[in-house]
Order: structure tokens, then C-alpha cells, then sequence
């Protein structure tokens, strides 16, 4: 199906929710007129000149791609929504706004010169609600400060944001046919013994993006810095020594994120790795058929313990039971991190925590305080499936004297661990037969 009409889908589901929003609000005495969606405000470092990067708030890319400060969306239950595009007259930077008709016929355009200007053209309504981190800016215009992210609307908007129309499915699908090109380049530089910083840019380049536009920072680390999961530095010294890559590298689609994750090994790695790699790959192509709608997310993630507490057994790292590993958390001292999050217009998408829309939580249980997800799965939701195996000193020269240490196969894991870790990631829509696995076969 066209952008077009994808699109025009997309806006009746969204109009429908601000809808139902409101009129949830209102059962519970909540009174709103109208929401002002504002993309936020452009910042500059302490006593700099110099801006910060900027991306638009996530509910107001829900409406419009355009990654622009001071935009503004204003929505009335029955009526076509306004977007205020603010485009200033200056001339130190690009101001303009691209407008495409697959959006733009959906809204009533007001062009104004800046953001203040909105105050004039604001309908006589008292309960105008305010979404957006700016709330000194609408304070200036007036809107009523108990309106100002109203807690119960942005976990009602939170809440269904995780469910993606057919719209952001196809959007988050582009991102992740053009991450795998990224990620495609990204192996053959490493194959070609290119630095970190080589293979950072081999991605950027293949995906036409800056560094600014990936929706997160590429974690693109050779050897043992594959064990810090956030990794952020590009070390420039060749990779020739080098024997694993871990790259988690996305992409941007009209706001949409992809999130993918890749290791591999070159020639002499230690072969009991290359089985760690081929094991945690198995876990996470087998954890895809596991997904139903309806089952807890976080009992995949149990689930998923359990398989790495067969893969440590199976490669002799561990001499205990699966269930023993389980029990005591040997497993967690290897993937510590949850096995996946909610995906969309922000790479750990919101409402991931929440148990229903009016913002009551479902926090993690204790020993996976890390997952990100909590809920039931739902038809439509997009998540990512990512089990991991990380050899990470700080967690494990903790149980070197321990009685859960006692298990362990500390020779092997000195062996292992100068080779950082593992990471296999997908993304993955939850469909009504089962899921579908956006990454693999997308391009
Ligand atoms: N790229 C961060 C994550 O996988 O959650
Ligand atoms: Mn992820
Ligand atoms: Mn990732």
C-alpha cells in the first residue's frame, strides 16, 4: 500500500486516540478542550552560542515527520488538526520545512515567524492541554498549568503508543532494510581488519546518514569492549589484531527507529566462542515462534535465561543444573541486561513499564530489573528480541571466590573474556499468527 493512504489510516487511528483520550480523561473529571502538541525548544550548551542537536518529542512525530523546533500541532476533537509551522526569518541557518502532500493534506496549515505568534491564534478554549517539555513556553501562552503533560493523558498516549498502526510497522521495516545494509558494509570492513571508527563510518555511509540522524549512538566495538553495552568510543588503530566485532547500529525512517545487533568473529577466534555466537543466535531466531499475543514479554525473558544456561553448561563454562543457573542468577551474571524493549519513534519506546493506560506500573521483577518490558504481548506491537552473552570483569571477578563462582569455569572465562561479548538483535512484530521478524528477509 501507497505512503499515501498508509498515512491517511495512520491519522484516523491518531485522531481516534487523542479522541479517546479525552473522553477517557473526562470519565474521571480530567476536562480538556483541545491538546497543543509542541516539538520542543532548541537548546545551547552552558554558556555556549553553540545548539545542542535537536529531535522533535515523540508525540509530536506521531502526527508529522519533521524534526524541527517549535512546531506545533493543535488537536480538537471533530476537527482537522492545525499545525502551526514555524518558520523563522533568519539567515544563519536553514529554517525551512519540508512539506509533503501524503502529510500536509491532512492538517490546516497556519505558517507563522515564530513560535509566540501561536498566542493569536489559539481557538477561545480555557482547557487547552500542553504536551511538550517547553511548559515555561505555555505557560507564556496561557494554558493552564494542571494541563501540562497531565500525567493520566501522556500514560494514556504512552499506553498505546507501543500498538503501531500499518503506517509505523512499514516505517520501523524501512529503518531495519536499511540498517541491515549499514550492518552489511559494517562485517566487510571488518573483514578488511578496519578500525572501530572505519567501521562506524562504513555504516554511515552505506545508510547516507550523519551521525546525528541514527537513533542512537552506534555501539561499534572490537574485542573486549564488545562487554560494555553502551560502548561509545571509535578507536581509530586498525582492527588487523582484532578477532570479534559487536555493532548494534539503526536507522531513521520519518522518526521510526530500527535496532539491530550483529557479532562476528574473524579467522582464529577461539572456536568455544564461535559457539557462544552460533548459541545465542539460535536463542534469539528461536525465541521469534515464542511470541504470542497474550503471553507476558517477560516470560520470553525467562525463557531466554534458560537457554543461556543451556549454551553455559553446553560450552563447559558452567558445571551446574539449567535450573540451578536459573535459580541462583548464574545466568545474569552473563546477560544481564533485558531481552528486549518496546521499538518506535524511540528506540526504547515508552509505555513498556505500564500495566494499563492510566499509568498504573508493572515494574520488573527484582532479578531482571533491567527489562524494559513488562506488559502482555499485543497484536501490533513492535519489539525488539536481543538475548546477549557478555564476559564483563566487573560482574564477574566479583564471584571468583563466591559459592555461586564455584561453578564456573574460571580458566575458560579468562580465555573468553578478552573477547567482550555477544549480541544477536531483531525486530519484531507481533502479528495474529504469531510474529514477524522485521530484520531478517527485509531486504
Ligand atoms: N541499542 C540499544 C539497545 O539495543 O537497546
Ligand atoms: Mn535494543
Ligand atoms: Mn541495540
Amino acid at each position: 500500500m501507497a505512503h499515501e493512504e498508509l498515512f491517511a489510516r495512520h491519522f484516523e487511528s491518531m485522531t481516534g486516540r487523542y479522541a479517546d483520550a479525552i473522553g477517557s480523561l473526562s470519565r474521571d473529571k480530567i476536562l480538556i478542550d483541545a491538546v497543543l502538541i509542541h516539538s520542543g525548544s532548541e537548546g545551547v550548551y552552558f554558556a555556549d552560542d553553540q545548539h545542542m542537536p535537536f529531535r522533535s518529542f515523540a508525540h509530536f512525530l506521531q502526527w508529522l515527520p519533521v524534526d524541527r523546533p517549535d512546531q506545533m500541532i493543535l488537536f480538537q476533537p471533530g476537527k482537522k488538526p492545525t499545525y502551526f509551522q514555524v518558520v523563522p526569518k533568519d539567515f544563519w541557518y536553514e529554517q525551512s520545512v519540508v512539506v509533503e502532500e501524503w502529510w500536509a493534506q491532512h492538517f490546516d496549515i497556519v505558517p507563522l515567524s515564530s513560535a509566540d505568534e501561536v498566542i493569536d491564534q489559539l481557538p477561545p478554549l480555557r482547557r487547552i492541554a500542553f504536551l511538550g517539555e517547553s511548559t515555561g513556553f505555555a505557560a507564556t501562552l496561557g494554558l493552564p498549568s494542571s494541563l501540562h503533560n497531565e500525567p493520566r493523558l501522556r500514560s494514556f498516549l504512552d499506553y498505546h503508543r507501543a500498538v503501531k498502526t500499518e503506517y509505523e510497522v512499514e516505517r520501523i521495516r524501512e529503518a531495519s532494510v536499511l540498517g541491515v545494509d549499514g550492518h552489511r558494509a559494517a562485517r566487510e570492513k571488518f573483514e578488511k581488519a578496519g578500525s572501530e571508527w572505519d567501521i562506524h563510518m562504513a555504516f554511515l555511509e552505506t545508510c547516507r546518514i550523519t551521525e546525528f540522524e541514527s537513533p542512537y549512538p552506534n555501539i561499534v566495538a572490537l574485542d573486549e569492549k564488545g562487554a560494555i553495552l553502551h560502548y561509545q568510543n571509535r578507536r581509530t588503530a586498525s582492527g588487523r589484531g582484532s578477532k570479534v566485532l559487536l555493532i548494534d547500529a539503526g536507522c531513521r525512517v520519518a522518526g521510526y527507529c530500527s535496532d539491530i545487533t550483529r557479532t562476528y568473529t574473524r579467522d582464529g577466534a577461539s572456536p568455544v566462542f564461535k559457539a557462544l555466537i552460533d548459541g545465542v543466535e539460535k536463542i534469539e531466531l528461536g525465541l521469534v515462534p515464542e511470541v504470542k499475543a497474550g503471553r507476558p514479554y517477560p516470560e520470553l525473558h525467562a525463557e531466554a535465561h534458560r537457554r543461556i544456561a543451556a549454551l553455559l553448561r553446553d560450552t563447559g563454562l558452567c558445571t551446574a543444573s539449567v535450573e540451578e543457573m536459573v535459580t541462583t542468577n548464574i545466568t545474569n551474571l552473563f546477560f544481564p541486561h533485558g531481552l528486549g524493549h518496546l521499538l518506535g519513534i524511540q528506540v526504547h519506546d515508552v509505555g513498556g513499564h505500564f500495566k494499563d493506560d492510566t499509568g498504573a506500573l508493572a515494574p520488573p521483577p527484582d532479578e531482571y530489573k533491567y527489562l524494559r518490558l513488562t506488559r502482555p504481548i499485543e497484536v501490533g506491537m513492535v519489539f525488539t528480541i536481543e538475548p546477549g552473552f557478555y564476559f564483563i570483569p566487573t560482574l564477574l571477578d566479583a564471584e571468583r571466590e563466591s559459592d555461586k563462582g564455584k561453578a564456573l569455569n574460571w580458566k575458560l572465562i579468562d580465555e573468553l573474556t578478552p573477547l567482550g561479548g555477544i549480541r544477536i538483535e531483531d525486530n519484531i512484530l507481533v502479528t495474529n499468527d504469531g510474529a514477524r521478524n522485521l530484520t531478517r528477509g527485509a531486504s
